[in-house]
């Protein structure tokens, strides 16, 4: 197949090009925010085009030819879409419905879209299934919804075979440090304290980045048009326990956490039913305590990857997020 795969300079993205990318011929379209990096993409065959999703004329001369286009771009960060939801609507609402028409127009076979468990909100108990109402919490959800429902509409309206998959909290090498999992890793291993959320007994469902790219495939291959496919990780952890594991893997001790104030709307649970996508014959092969070993160990040798963002735009980021309080990020 000839794949256009949207956002693939980011971290999911990148681990999706390194699966296919020896059976496949593959274009990358990236706009190459503070996320996306050209070294994610080191030494796997594509075609990087730099470029965003909502410039309808770099879509088209991309998507030329494309059999198939797998949409990962996106503004990725909960925090961020509530200091500022601007980028999130262009990319989710604007950028989705630009690659939307020119899969049509352009008669691309298969479109999948990533989208997230968010998009139905929190959980108390038991799992989300597919026929779950949408109640997205944040600015972040709310347009990975829309983005959702764009497809819903293009395959019901135009025919266009478009499949959706939702994913569950993913971790793994090359996730950016804004993000739980790899910030509390690099504060621990730099010995700065770890800022958890409120009384930190969110749950969230933790899925290893390359069981979420295999499942993405299978997808795209097997998936039948106009349906979304849940796919969760094995493990349901609260925030604190994954804290104090990440503490445990460096060999430092539990004075490091720090309880800070907690994100406004902060979904209290995730939990997602993955049958339909079992069916079509996935399951996860890493639990969480292997993944994040695994994790904690890609940091620990890769600082030529995590040091240049350290220092620059995460830098400003980490300051204006957690102000003062927690020292040097
Ligand atoms: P990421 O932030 O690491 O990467 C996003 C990539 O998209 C970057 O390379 C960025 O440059 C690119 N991008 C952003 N806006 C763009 C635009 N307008 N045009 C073209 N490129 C653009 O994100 P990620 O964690 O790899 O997430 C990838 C996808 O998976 C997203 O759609 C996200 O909603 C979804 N998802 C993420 C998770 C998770 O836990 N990280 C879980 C479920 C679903
Ligand atoms: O559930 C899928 C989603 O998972 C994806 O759609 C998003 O793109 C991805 O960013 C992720 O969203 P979360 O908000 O769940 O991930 P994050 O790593 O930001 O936070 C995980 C949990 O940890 C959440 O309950 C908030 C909490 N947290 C996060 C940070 C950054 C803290 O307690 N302290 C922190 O400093």
């Amino acid at each position: 197949m000839k794949l256009l795969v949207t956002g693939a300079a980011g971290f999911i993205g990148s681990t999706y090009a390194r699966l296919v990318a020896d059976e496949h011929d593959v274009t990358v379209l990236d706009k190459l925010t503070y996320a996306g990096r050209r070294e994610n993409l080191d030494g796997i065959a594509v075609e990087l085009v730099e470029g965003a999703i909502e410039d309808p004329a770099v879509v088209r001369e991309a998507m030329e030819g494309a059999d198939a286009v797998v949409n990962f771009a996106a503004e990725s960060h909960v925090d961020r879409s509530i200091a500022g939801q601007d980028p999130f609507t262009l990319t989710h609402v604007i950028g989705t419905g630009v690659l939307l028409e020119a899969a049509r127009e352009l008669g691309v076979s298969r479109y999948l879209q990533v989208s997230t468990d968010e998009v139905y909100g929190s959980i108390e108990s038991g799992s989300f299934t597919e026929e779950s109402p949408l109640d997205p919490s944040s600015p972040y959800s709310a347009t990975k919804a829309a983005g959702d429902l764009l497809c819903c509409a293009h395959h019901h309206t135009y025919g266009l075979e478009t499949v959706i998959c939702r994913g569950s909290n993913n971790y793994g090498p090359r996730q950016y440090p804004e993000k739980l999992i790899p910030l509390c890793v690099l504060n621990a291993l730099h010995g700065d304290r770890l800022p958890v959320y409120g009384d930190g007994r969110q749950v969230r469902n933790w899925l290893y980045v390359e069981d979420f790219a295999r499942a993405i495939h299978l997808v795209l291959e097997r998936g039948d048009p106009g349906r979304a496919y849940n796919v969760g990780g094995p493990d349901e952890c609260e925030n604190l326990d994954v804290v104090r594991r990440i503490l445990a893997l460096t060999d430092r001790d539990e004075s490091l956490i720090e309880h800070v104030t907690d994100r406004p709307g902060h979904d209290r649970r995730y939990s997602l039913s993955s049958d339909r996508v079992r069916e079509l014959g996935w399951e996860a092969a890493t639990h969480f305590a292997e993944g994040l070993e695994r994790t904690v160990d890609w940091y620990r040798d890769n600082e030529w990857w995590w040091e240049p963002i350290r220092s620059g735009e995460y830098r400003a980021y980490y300051e204006r997020h957690y102000g003062q309080a927690l020292g040097p990020g």
